[in-house]
């Protein structure tokens, strides 16, 4: 029985990938895969980070990877998105995957609670081309935002999955009319279909989840990208009706 991506990828004998497809089924592993190979390869220093990972790092699979790490980057690119806020640093992958579609002068705050991920991100940070245009700032992340000033054009929220609402709280005051969240794993590997599955982060992204698409203050599309990736924009828009700038 195939039972994911990579094995998925390998019986069929044409994958080089290492764990992108395997940390997410619910998209068909085949075409996981296939995905994945037909996204442009990552440059060298995201290839060298991504290997450090998972030499170095726990559970290397938080870590966004070459299909989410595009998607990421084109959504920057797309938006023309000068000012980037991160949750979750991790190893620096989505960070250095989302500078690459930063326009000239444009910048990525991200959040980390974990010293040594702090640490091994601004390693990596340092030693690619973006140095210049991310800041790692460590400590809780819900603090770190109440600490910065709006607008940001892009936020990419990825840790802490059990207080998701609470970001969303902290994050919609500070995201730019014409601004985008997108929120990582918000399909939970599927656990959240799962009655008997009552942890903090299963909860927690339930309720996110069920309260966002009733929220008159924002507008949501729930992707099926890796595990779940659900855009987020502010209803509000200078174009809609009844439109009041704060
Ligand atoms: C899923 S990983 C982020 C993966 C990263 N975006 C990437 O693609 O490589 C989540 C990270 O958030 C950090 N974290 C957990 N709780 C946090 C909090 N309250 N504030 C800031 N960072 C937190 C963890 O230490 C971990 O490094």
């Amino acid at each position: 029985m195939i039972r994911s991506g990579i094995e998925a990828s390998q019986a069929r004998g044409g994958c080089s990938l290492s764990y992108d497809a395997v940390v997410s089924d619910i998209v068909d592993p085949v075409l996981e895969a296939y995905a994945t190979e037909h996204t442009t390869a990552p440059p060298g220093y995201l290839e060298a980070l991504a290997h450090d990972v998972r030499a170095e790092l726990e559970s290397p699979g938080m870590m966004v990877g070459r299909l989410e790490g595009r998607f990421l980057e084109m959504l920057v690119f797309a938006l023309g998105a000068h000012r980037v806020l991160e949750v979750g640093t991790f190893g620096g992958y989505s960070a250095l995957a989302m500078a690459a579609g930063l326009p000239p002068g444009g910048t990525i705050t991200t959040c980390e609670l974990s010293p040594e991920h702090a640490a091994f991100a601004r390693r990596h940070i340092a030693a690619s081309p973006h140095a210049d245009r991310i800041e790692v700032i460590e400590g809780p992340a819900l603090h770190t935002i109440a600490s910065l000033e709006g607008p940001f054009d892009f936020v990419f929220l990825d840790a802490d999955k059990a207080a998701y609402l609470e970001y969303l709280e902290a994050i919609l005051p500070k995201l730019a009319t014409r601004g985008l969240i997108a929120a990582d794993n918000t399909l939970w590997y599927g656990r959240l279909l799962d009655p008997t599955d009552n942890t903090p982060d299963t909860e927690g992204l339930r309720r996110f989840n069920d309260a966002l698409c009733s929220d008159p203050r924002v507008v949501v599309v729930q992707t099926t990208v890796r595990d779940g990736v659900t855009l987020i924009r502010r209803a509000d828009t200078e174009d809609s009706p009844g439109f009041h700038p704060a």
